[in-house]
């Protein structure tokens, strides 16, 4: 352990080959990471990491312990982005909630998930990743996040929610405009997708179908009564915002990773058999594209591996320092397309515990048919940049994500 307050920046702790010398000072440091500027207690290690994502210690609600009431980070967020206040209503924020009422929001996403409604999304996937190879390669050049990655993952969570073809496109503007916070966008964008819900929820109630909506219009939803429509709305408003951006930076990350291991693309198309089972959960751990989990806050005093944490400190899990703990994983800087990850999911890409990523099972479909129709079945794609000229854009505490993906066909 170590109490002497050191800083990072966002690309050290996106980049798992300087976590080396980090380690060398113990699995948690007290640390500044650019961008969030108070100091935090950082986890590096596998265990470590995964034991406080499982510790009830550490909630995720600062909000609820003494001293820290009044707006939570998720309303200084709003605020701070202009947003008037009847609008905070729809961003009841699952992942800085804790406790039962984690469990009741939580388990009225997980509706949206069950595995009977990720499976049966397959067909209409595999015929969207070929429509986007078949106009992206008749035009030769494209950039694989903006161009394949946005408007797939956009593709992917609006079929499970069943929102209309033609709606996508407009949604997918506003869901990018809000994620940029930009004030400008921000307020426009959020008021344009709650019309859009409250819009598709009347149409529902009017005339049901065997939609999502219309599910969650049912009796059975949140404690056996009818979900209200500003529930339903801030549920769509959680599938859309978390279910486009994380898998879209993933699927570019993966992409380029396999282009740039050019002797384990080879292997992987000998063996595509190792796709689902092992070369999926190999790419996620090995570019872990969410590097830091979300921070929890201590809601005591207590001794977390010899560092004397204090009530209200904030402690951010590396995912990526984690995924690549020399303890937990053998040379974890090769990727191994054949890796057995063990029991379990193996790695922590998607988190750990009450807050493990909801939407995990369609991640890893969306992955599996974009590698199988992008780099198995077809085999022309190559990058049009040098690797290190490659943009990244930063997101303050959470590391850096893959900006564009320039490819030739
Ligand atoms: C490869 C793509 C994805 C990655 C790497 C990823 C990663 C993560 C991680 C690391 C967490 C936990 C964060 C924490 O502990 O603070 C998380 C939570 C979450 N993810 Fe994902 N995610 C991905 C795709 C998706 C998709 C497609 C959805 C669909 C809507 C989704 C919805 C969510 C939600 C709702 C949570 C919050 C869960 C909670 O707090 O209980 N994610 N994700």
């Amino acid at each position: 352990m170590s109490e002497q307050i050191s800083r990072l920046t966002n690309a050290t702790v996106s980049n798992p080959a300087e976590y080396g010398p980090l380690r060398e000072r113990g699995p948690v440091l007290r640390t500044v990471i650019d961008g969030v500027e108070l100091p935090v207690w950082f986890i590096s290690d596998y265990e470590e990491c995964k034991e406080a994502l499982n510790d009830p210690r550490f909630i995720r609600d600062a909000t609820k312990l003494p001293g820290r009431e009044g707006p939570g980070l998720a309303e200084q967020m709003l605020g701070g982005a202009g947003l008037p206040e009847e609008y905070f209503a729809y961003f009841g924020n699952l992942s800085l909630s804790d406790g039962e009422e984690h469990t009741r929001l939580r388990n009225a996403v997980a509706r949206a998930f069950t595995a009977r409604r990720v499976n049966a999304l397959r067909p209409s996937l595999e015929r969207t990743a070929s429509d986007l190879y078949a106009a992206l390669s008749a035009k030769k050049e494209a950039d694989l996040v903006a161009e394949l990655g946005y408007p797939f993952a956009t593709a992917a969570i609006c079929e499970l929610m069943d929102i209309e073809e033609a709606d996508r496109p407009q949604l997918q503007s506003w869901v990018l405009e809000m994620l940029s916070y930009d004030p400008e966008l921000f307020v426009p964008a959020v008021r344009g997708i709650v019309e859009y819900y409250k819009d598709l929820i009347a149409r529902r109630r009017a005339e049901p179908t065997d939609d999502l909506v219309s599910e969650l219009l049912k009796p059975g939803g949140i404690h056996h009564d009818l979900l209200a429509e500003d529930a339903i709305i801030s549920i769509f408003m959680l599938l859309t915002s978390t279910g486009i951006a994380p898998p879209a930076h993933f699927l570019g990350q993966a992409l380029l990773t396999l282009l740039n291991h050019p002797e384990e693309l080879a292997e992987l198309r000998r063996r595509p058999e190792l796709l689902a089972k092992r070369a999926v959960p190999e790419l996620l751990r090995y570019t872990t594209s969410a590097p830091t989990g979300g921070p929890l806050h201590a809601a005591e005093d207590f001794e977390f591996h010899g560092c004397p944490v204090k009530q209200g400190d904030a402690v951010v899990p590396s995912l990526i320092g984690s995924n690549h703990d020399p303890k937990r994983f053998t040379e974890p800087q090769r990727l191994d397309l054949a890796r057995d990850l063990g029991p379990g999911v193996g790695h922590l890409a998607f988190g750990s515990g009450p807050h493990y990523c909801t939407g995990a099972s369609l991640a890893q479909l969306e992955t599996e048919v974009v590698i199988d129709t992008f780099l198995l079945k077809n085999r022309t794609v190559e990058l049009a940049v040098e690797p290190d000229q490659l943009p990244y854009v930063d997101i303050p505490g959470k590391g850096a994500a893959l900006g564009s993906l320039p490819v030739r066909f």
